[in-house]
């Protein structure tokens, strides 16, 4: 089965053909980052205007490099929550138009299970049960998947997500959006060990996460040397901040599959591409005999071939979408679309 896919919930606009759920015949990404660079964040309206006049051409272009006629398309699936309504709406009504016109199912897909589903389509052996960590922009999450189409949230972020804190903490030292990125670069080049910031919840008994308090502590530790006068490392406040993060996120992740008795851990979302959360996690497994998988960096952020390993599984469930299907920006992981 051949799903062609969109993704338009944020600021990529992509499209792909996956097959069966695990195989990318092509995974096109436009991204709109160059766009948004000067305002720091993406503006969402830019970001919805950007969707409707690239997403024909990301349409075409991954049609053209697939070798296949709309007519060899089984299947649309499409982002419908959560993300920006604006953006989500282009998406969804493109794809509503090609469902209806090409006579095929059209498929909801939660954009947080589609991260997940990146997993399948680089690991052909990764079967459900598993536990993953879902760290994006907008969510930090411990998703237990116990089938292709259960999920269960153990734990998540209280304040900001993961990937919002490294956006801002690479603001506030002027490193540029987005900050995940380049705050990976600079801490490189860092100490992780010259500030110590908290780790928050580390070593509470429950799966949730907070990193609002990080925030306020790196801001705290730039004012007092800003109002002193006194110089300091951006390298070093990179690497420490980034080592605070990832301590906490890997510290909770083991904890919670040791908890649960789950042997495989999962890696998602954008800031799974992060150098230091993949070697300190990878490190953790080894230790504790867990086997870890993590997408390859373009299968972590945003991107329609993931969309498309999730829509087969909704499908092969009997999960196709009404045509009223809505965009819904805050949409629930595990939440189900009303079947056809
Ligand atoms: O999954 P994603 O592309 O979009 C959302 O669904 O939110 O994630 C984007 C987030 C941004 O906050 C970005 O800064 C972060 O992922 N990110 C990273 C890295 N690459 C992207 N965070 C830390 N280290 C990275 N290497
Ligand atoms: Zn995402």
């Amino acid at each position: 089965m051949k799903i062609l896919s969109i993704e338009t919930s944020c600021d990529e606009t992509s499209v792909a053909i996956v097959e069966n759920g695990r195989k990318i015949i092509t995974n096109r990404i436009y991204s709109q980052i160059e766009i948004h660079k000067k305002y720091g964040g993406v503006v969402p309206e830019i970001a919805s205007r950007n969707h409707v006049t690239k997403l024909p051409y990301v349409i075409n272009e991954a049609l053209e490099e697939s070798q296949l006629s709309l007519r060899e398309i089984d299947g649309i699936g499409v982002t419908y929550g959560p993300g920006l309504i604006g953006a989500l709406l282009i998406g969804l009504s493109t794809a509503k138009a090609m469902a209806y016109s090409l006579e095929i199912p059209l498929i909801g897909v939660h954009h947080i299970e589609g991260h997940i589903a990146a997993n399948f389509l680089q690991y052909p052996e990764l079967e459900p049960p598993f536990l993953t960590l879902v760290v994006s922009g907008g969510h930090t999450h411990l998703v237990r998947v116990t089938d292709y189409q259960t999920f269960e949230v153990l734990g998540k972020t209280k304040d900001d997500a993961a990937g919002e804190a490294f956006d801002k903490i690479s603001r506030v030292l002027g490193l540029g959006y987005p900050g995940g990125p380049e705050i990976d670069c600079a801490a490189k080049n860092g100490d992780p060990m010259a500030i110590p910031f908290p780790r928050v919840f580390l070593n509470k008994k429950e799966f949730d996460f907070s990193f609002s308090g990080l925030k306020s502590s790196v801001l705290n530790y730039l004012n007092g040397k800003k109002m002193k006068n006194e110089p300091f490392s951006v390298n070093d406040v990179a690497a420490s901040f980034q080592m605070a993060v990832v301590e906490v996120l890997v510290g909770k992740t083991i904890a919670c599959a040791k908890a649960t008795n789950m042997t495989t851990i999962c890696l998602a979302g954008g800031v799974s591409s992060n150098s230091l959360l993949r070697e300190k996690m990878t490190q953790a497994a080894a230790l504790e005999g867990l086997t870890l998988y993590y997408p390859d960096p373009i299968l972590c952020t945003d991107n329609a071939a993931m969309i498309g390993s999730m829509a087969y599984y909704n499908y092969i469930n009997g999960e196709i979408s009404d045509l009223n299907l809505n965009g819904i920006p805050g949409l629930k992981i595990g939440t189900r679309t009303k079947v056809k």
